[in-house]
């Protein structure tokens, strides 16, 4: 079993390795660290009982519209849902604050994200051409949208 707690500074080092296993263009150490200092930002850490990160998450909150910002699952924890519980997680979480409108943008070729988005309610509404540098690529625009 893992344990979906927020994630803090304590947690820079697992965020850091997760970015670098899961990544081409991985964030930096101070793009994590403004992450985690940001009033905007809420990040979720999934732990394994031997203190193992297998995931995490950040979702943004501004003028009332959320944006998951980042998500990933590191690949020896892969299809077994973690991302689907980290998605979740953040979805109660805009819910309880009364977000009703929430964004991502993903690479078009990202099969596993644009199904684990899906799953979780998420709808294509846009593209943005060559959006993504190394390699060039679209970006996918979704929305999840209450009622
Ligand atoms: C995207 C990611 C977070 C998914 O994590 P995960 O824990 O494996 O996700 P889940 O198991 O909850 O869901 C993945 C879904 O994609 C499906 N899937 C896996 N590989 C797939 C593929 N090659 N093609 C299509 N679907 C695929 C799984 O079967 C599952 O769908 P299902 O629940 O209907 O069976 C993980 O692959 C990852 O970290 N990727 C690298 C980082 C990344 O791209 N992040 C997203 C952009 S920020």
């Amino acid at each position: 079993m893992v344990t979906v707690r927020r994630a803090g500074m304590e947690d820079l080092p697992a965020l850091n390795h997760l970015e670098t296993v899961c990544f081409s263009l991985p964030w930096s150490d101070n793009t994590l660290r403004e992450m985690l200092e940001s009033p905007l930002d809420t990040v979720w850490a999934a732990v394994t009982p031997n203190r193992r990160t297998a995931a995490y998450l950040d979702y943004r909150e501004v003028a009332g519209e959320g944006e998951l910002m980042r998500v990933c699952v590191d690949p020896a924890f892969r299809g077994r849902h973690f991302g689907r519980m980290m998605v979740e997680t953040m979805l109660r979480e805009a819910k309880r604050r009364g977000v009703t409108a929430v964004t991502l943008e993903v690479r078009a070729s990202n099969a596993p994200a644009l199904r684990l988005y899906e799953n979780c309610g998420f709808r294509r509404e846009a593209v943005r051409k060559d959006y993504y540098d190394s390699p060039k690529e679209d970006a996918i625009i979704m929305w999840r949208r209450e009622g």
